[in-house]
């Protein structure tokens, strides 16, 4: 991103700060919900999921895996490789910092920690796809409004590597946050680079901000 298309979180330090703290506040009640919480809230997942006319188009469908008290969203990956669909999960990719590729994974295959200690599937790299190739991404999220901003861990990957989402005629791949109902808060700021969810998923409600 060129210096002049940041004039947003860099100059304007009061929505930067509210964004640290609402990250902090809103992580550390994800981590204290139980388990049987977080069951029920993958379990509800999957079936929503399922019954999107999106779902029952797609072919190559990626979600990620879970860590920080996030939603599993392995249950539903399960679903659609049942149905046919190729799965992938996110990898850092080695040409460009920041961005991510996507690695195809079948459940029960096993997976290796990546430099951040996340779990990242093993196939061999000409097997990985980019992110244009994909159908339906499920992101995990921290926040999001009823606009379809969307805010994450803060390191910009997922804005960087589907940046070719902003422009409004591509459609594709379509972005499905996933998080608990409490995650939506009233307004995020949106800045330049932040790339908009198409719908937002979470235990009890299909949030639908663009069609898909
Ligand atoms: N397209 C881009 N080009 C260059 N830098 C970017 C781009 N997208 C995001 N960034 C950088 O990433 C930083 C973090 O972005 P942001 O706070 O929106 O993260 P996030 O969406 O919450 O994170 P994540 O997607 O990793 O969960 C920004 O300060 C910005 O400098
Ligand atoms: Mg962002």
């Amino acid at each position: 991103m060129e210096p002049a298309d940041l004039p947003a979180a860099a100059a304007d330090p009061s929505a930067a700060a509210f964004l640290k703290a609402l990250r902090r506040t809103l992580r550390t009640r994800r981590a204290q919900t139980s388990r049987a919480q977080r069951r029920a809230a993958s379990v509800a997942l999957a079936r929503r999921l399922s019954s999107l006319p999106a779902f029952r188009r797609a072919r190559c469908i990626a979600a990620y895996w879970p860590a920080d008290g996030e939603i599993d969203p392995l249950p539903a990956l399960q679903r659609a490789y049942a149905a046919g669909k190729t799965c992938y999960l996110p990898v850092l990719c080695p040409q460009r910092d920041g961005h991510l590729q996507f690695a195809p994974w079948r459940p029960g295959e096993p997976l290796r920690r990546n430099r951040f200690g996340i779990a990242e599937p093993t196939a061999p790299r000409r097997q990985w796809l980019s992110p244009r190739m994909l159908d339906l991404v499920l992101l995990p999220l921290v926040a999001f409004d009823g606009t379809g901003t969307r805010l994450g861990r803060g390191g910009g990957y997922y804005d960087r590597s589907f940046a070719f989402r902003r422009r409004a005629a591509v459609r594709r791949p379509g972005l499905i946050g996933v998080g608990f109902d409490w995650q939506r808060v009233e307004s995020l700021p949106r800045w330049a680079w932040d790339v908009p969810l198409d719908a937002v998923l979470t235990e009890r409600h299909r949030h639908v901000f663009r069609s898909l």
